[in-house]
């Protein structure tokens, strides 16, 4: 067995995500230093960490936004730096601040995302609107995005991500700014989207709640590194909550920190 079988605990399936090493310096400061981790082919996973961890960047540099200071990721088996544009069509992106266009609507959006990520023209019009559908966006999918709440803002950049069904999603803070219905919808979505339609999903949120509903495992990171990486159901197993676990591994990382320092 390879040590890629091990971590993905899937003998035989290579995995859906592949980071090894993966570092980005600022300047003089290190916000991820050498991550290294698997997700195997239809797992939803919780990116955690705390504020300032790392998550977004590390989320922008495996879906190719942000180039790497050093390591590689390789999206279902593309390399994200040599192999970019194949690369990049594997990927469904939620980024942080989604970057939409004002004067377009839900529908012009959605269709234009469609036609980058080459969906074929004779499928296109189906997969927008079931994108539409699938985000609660019918109802405003002829208004200018501009005129839109923010939490419908929201709801088109998860449309734009999932319309080209990408084996692979990567989403940062997908329910952010969501009322508690649509926080319901997009949770259930996204079990969907992994459990029927076989995605791989790499989700970011600080709702602990979201990670016990959604997801199967949990990397933790804190200070550009990883220092928890395990499954939902091992964690709990004693009968603590994800809330005690984490806070017991990240006061120890803080005192190890200080005391490499010291
Ligand atoms: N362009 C940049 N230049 C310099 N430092 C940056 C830049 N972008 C991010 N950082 C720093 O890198 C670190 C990691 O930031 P990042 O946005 O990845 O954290 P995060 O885990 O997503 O946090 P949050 O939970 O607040 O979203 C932070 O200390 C941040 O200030
Ligand atoms: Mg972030």
């Amino acid at each position: 067995m390879s040590s890629s079988d091990r971590t993905s605990g899937r003998a035989g399936t290579s995995p859906a995500i592949r980071v090894a090493g993966l570092a980005k310096r600022y300047g003089d400061f290190e916000a991820v230093r050498g991550l290294d981790f698997e997700v195997a082919p239809g797992e939803v996973v919780g990116f955690l960490g705390p504020n300032g961890a790392g998550k977004t960047t590390t989320m922008r540099m495996l879906t190719g936004f942000l180039p790497a200071t050093d390591g590689e990721a390789v999206i279902a088996g593309l390399d994200i730096f040599t192999d970019a544009t194949p690369a990049r069509r594997a990927i469904g992106y939620l980024p942080e601040t989604p970057p939409l266009y004002p004067e377009m609507t839900p529908a012009s959006y959605v269709t234009f995302v469609a036609k980058i990520k080459d969906v074929p023209r004779g499928e296109r019009v189906a997969r927008v609107e079931q994108a539409l559908e699938r985000c609660g966006l019918l109802d405003v999918r002829d208004r200018e995005i501009r005129q839109l709440s923010k939490g419908y803002r929201q709801r088109v950049g998860l449309a734009q991500a999932i319309v080209h069904e990408p084996a692979v999603l990567v989403l940062d803070e997908p329910t952010v700014g969501l009322d508690p219905i649509q926080i319901r919808e997009i949770r259930t979505l996204i079990r969907d989207l992994a459990s029927t339609g076989g995605q791989t999903v790499l989700l970011s949120t600080h709702i602990l709640a979201e990670v016990e509903a959604i997801c199967q495992r949990v990397i933790l990171i804190d200070r550009g590194r990883k220092v928890l990486d395990q499954s939902i159901a091992e964690l709990t197993a004693d009968g603590g909550s994800l809330e005690e676990v984490f806070t017991r591994v990240l006061t120890r990382d803080e005192a190890d920190e200080a005391g490499e320092a010291a």
